[in-house]
C-alpha cells in the first residue's frame, strides 16, 4: 500500500514537472495580455489540474504531504513568476506599439487652418488711439446711454438746435438718450477735472436715427479729443491734427482747415486732406474738389468752458471729433459702411497682414 502511494507520489511529482514544462512553454508562446489570461486561467484557477492536485494532499502522510506540497508550491510560484514576467514584457511591448502608432509627426504640413481676422474698424481705431497716446493724451470714457444735459445742454446746444430733433436722436425718455456723439465726454471730463489742464481722447460708439445706407449707419463710432490749458490757440489744434492726419494717411497728404460751425466750438473748423486718388486735381472720390472732409474741431466755446467750471479768461482749449469708420473707409478704400458690421470673413481677411 505504502509502495503504491509512493509510486503515486512519484507519478504526481512527474506530472507536476510536466505541467510546469507545458505551462512555461505556453507562457513563452503568449503574445497578448489576453493570451496571458488564458494561460493563467488554465494553470492557476481553482479548476486547474494543479489546484485539484492540491486538494489530494489531505489523504497523504506527513512526509508525502511535505514532499508533494513543496513541489506543488514551487510549480505554482514558478508559473506565477513566469506569467508575471511575460505579462510585463507584453504590456511594455503593447505600450510601445501604441506610442509608435499614435506618434505625431510635427513636421507634416498642417490642415488648412481657418483663422479669424481683425476688423479694419479696430485696426484703425487702435492706430488712432496709438497716435494720440504718443502725443501724451490719455483715454477717457463715458456712458452710451447719456443724459440730455451732457449730450446737448453743457455743450452749448440750445433747445431749438436741429441736433436735438427727435428725428436725429434715439430718446429713451425726455432726459435720457443714446449719445449722438462722443462730445458729452468733454463735459464729463471737465466736470471731474475741477479746473485743471486736460488732454484726453475718448473712442466710443454713437447713435443717430439715420436710415442705413452705404455712407450712413444708425450706430457708428467717433474719437473725441479735448485739450485744455493756458495759452492754447488754433495753431496748436492745426499742428495736432496735421500730425495725426499725416501719420494716418501719409506725409505727402496736405491738410487744410475750413471755417465751419459747431455750437460747442468757436471758431469751428472742418478739416480736409488732399485727395490721394487724384492728387488734388479733382475726381469722383473728392467730388472734383481735390479735398476730402475728414473731421470737425475748433476752439472750445467760452460758454462750454464756463458751464463746466473753467474760467475762459484763464483757460482755452481745442476739441475735435473723428469718425472712425470714415477714416477707415478712406484709408482702405471701403465703399460701404455696413461692411464693418456684417462680419463677412472674406471682407475681414483683406486687411489683416499675412504673417
Ligand atoms: N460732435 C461732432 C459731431 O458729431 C464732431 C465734433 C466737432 C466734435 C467739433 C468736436 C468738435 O469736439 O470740436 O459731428
Amino acid at each position: 500500500m505504502k509502495d503504491v502511494t509512493k509510486r503515486g507520489v512519484f507519478m504526481q511529482l512527474e506530472r507536476l514537472n510536466q505541467i510546469l514544462e507545458e505551462a512555461l512553454k505556453s507562457i513563452d508562446e503568449c503574445e497578448t495580455s489576453e493570451d496571458i489570461n488564458v494561460v493563467r486561467n488554465k494553470y492557476l484557477s481553482k479548476k486547474s489540474e494543479l489546484m485539484s492536485l492540491m486538494s489530494t494532499l489531505g489523504g497523504l502522510s506527513i512526509e508525502e504531504k511535505k514532499e508533494l506540497g513543496q513541489k506543488l508550491n514551487q510549480v505554482k510560484s514558478e508559473i506565477s513568476k513566469a506569467l508575471e514576467i511575460k505579462n510585463q514584457a507584453i504590456l511594455e511591448k503593447e505600450l510601445n506599439e501604441k506610442l509608435q502608432k499614435e506618434k505625431i509627426d510635427i513636421t507634416l504640413p498642417s490642415k488648412n487652418f481657418k483663422s479669424g481676422a481683425k476688423n479694419p474698424f479696430y485696426i484703425i481705431r487702435d492706430e488712432i488711439i496709438d497716435i494720440f497716446l504718443g502725443m501724451g493724451y490719455s483715454l477717457a470714457d463715458g456712458p452710451e446711454v447719456e443724459q440730455d444735459l451732457y449730450n446737448f445742454e453743457l455743450l452749448n446746444i440750445p433747445q431749438d438746435h436741429p441736433a436735438r430733433d427727435m428725428q436725429d436722436s434715439f430718446y429713451i425718455n425726455d432726459k435720457l438718450l443714446l449719445r449722438t456723439h462722443t462730445s458729452p465726454v468733454q463735459a464729463r471730463v471737465m466736470e471731474k477735472s475741477e479746473g485743471k489742464p486736460i488732454r484726453i481722447i475718448c473712442p466710443g460708439k454713437t447713435y443717430r436715427r439715420d436710415d442705413d445706407d452705404a455712407t450712413h449707419s444708425h450706430q457708428f463710432a467717433q474719437v473725441e479729443g479735448l485739450l485744455i490749458d493756458k495759452d492754447i490757440n488754433i495753431g496748436h489744434l492745426k499742428a495736432t491734427l496735421e500730425l495725426f492726419l499725416k501719420k494716418m494717411f501719409g506725409e505727402k497728404r496736405e491738410v487744410r482747415l475750413v471755417p465751419s460751425f459747431f455750437p460747442f466750438t468757436e471758431p469751428s473748423v472742418e478739416v480736409n486732406i488732399s485727395c490721394a486718388n487724384c492728387g488734388g486735381k479733382g475726381c469722383p472720390i473728392c467730388k472734383d474738389t481735390g479735398w476730402i472732409e475728414i473731421l470737425g474741431g475748433g476752439m472750445v466755446h467760452p460758454n462750454v468752458l464756463k458751464m463746466n467750471g473753467y474760467d475762459p479768461e484763464v483757460y482755452s482749449g481745442f476739441a475735435f471729433g473723428i469718425g472712425i469708420e470714415r477714416v477707415a473707409m478712406l484709408r482702405y478704400g471701403i465703399d460701404d459702411i455696413r461692411k464693418f458690421y456684417t462680419n463677412d470673413v472674406r471682407f475681414l481677411h483683406q486687411f489683416t497682414k499675412k504673417i
